[in-house]
């Protein structure tokens, strides 16, 4: 089983031995409520780098909505033993307090990409997400982190972290893991009714097959579903939709 570690000083310690015996370290940051996904980047970490680091930090800044932050599923006994059997060394669960020391003093922000898309519709969350990206890259000391592409925006914008603040860890972005019916994983579709459910993979064949996004937001809304947006960015579709009170991204490239 991999060894569950709270603060900053363990890593450390740990890292310094890790650099001493010359071995490489792959970080893949979560918040826990792990699926398929989460360990297709495991594996990924696992099959590059001789130490697999993850973190498991419910972060309360990038969360746009409070009950969102209160009712995000904390399922650490079942992370665990699925870490596990995807090779993870170490797991890394800090309190708000470790990670936080001095509170939201210090944050990130990022003036374009982060106001667009899924930026123009969570106010504050990609600064939140950022802050504690570049907390969890400066701590982890990695060789590589691991990011799924299926947050696309989220990856563009921590791949310009790295570029901005010349962190030494190499961004790797990893393929979308999606259900036999093309949804995409996430650890929101377990909050989705049966009936949304059945109806979600339309959200990805319209992505596909739609040939403008306007054909795919008349498409998605004649089904039942609430288009945030959906945008065509050099090589990617993109776009947001809520089924219910359940907001689903995905990407497709084009
Ligand atoms: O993608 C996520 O799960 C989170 O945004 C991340 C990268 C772990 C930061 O909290």
């Amino acid at each position: 089983m991999p060894r569950v570690i709270h603060t900053v000083a363990e890593w450390r310690a740990l890292r310094a031995s890790h650099r001493a015996a010359g071995l490489t370290v792959g970080f893949v940051p979560t918040m826990g409520a792990l699926h398929a996904g989460h360990a297709s980047l495991f594996h990924a970490a696992r099959r590059d780098c001789a130490v697999v680091l993850a973190s498991v930090f419910v972060n309360p800044t990038q969360f746009d909505e409070p009950h969102d932050f209160e009712k995000y599923p904390r399922t650490l006994a079942s992370d665990t033993a699925l870490m596990g059997d995807a090779g993870v060394d170490v797991i890394f669960a800090p309190s708000v307090a470790e990670m936080y020391p001095n509170g939201t003093r210090y944050t990130v922000t990022e003036s374009e990409l982060s106001r667009e898309l899924c930026g123009a519709h969570r106010p504050g969350h990609f600064s939140g997400m950022l802050t504690v990206v570049l907390k969890l890259l400066q701590m982890a000391d990695a060789d590589r982190a691991y990011f799924g592409e299926k947050d696309y925006q989220q990856l563009e914008l921590v791949r310009g972290l790295g570029t901005a603040f010349f962190l030494p860890t190499e961004i790797v972005g990893c393929p979308t893991i999606r259900d036999p019916d093309g949804l995409a994983l996430s650890s929101r579709n377990a909050r989705l009714s049966s009936t949304e459910r059945a109806l979600a993979p339309q959200f990805h064949h319209a992505l596909v097959t739609a040939p403008t996004p306007d054909d795919a937001r008349a498409q998605l809304a004649a089904a039942g579903f609430a288009v945030d947006y959906i945008e065509d960015r050099p090589h990617r579709r993109i776009g947001a939709v809520r089924l219910g009170p359940t907001r689903l991204i995905d990407n497709v490239p084009r």
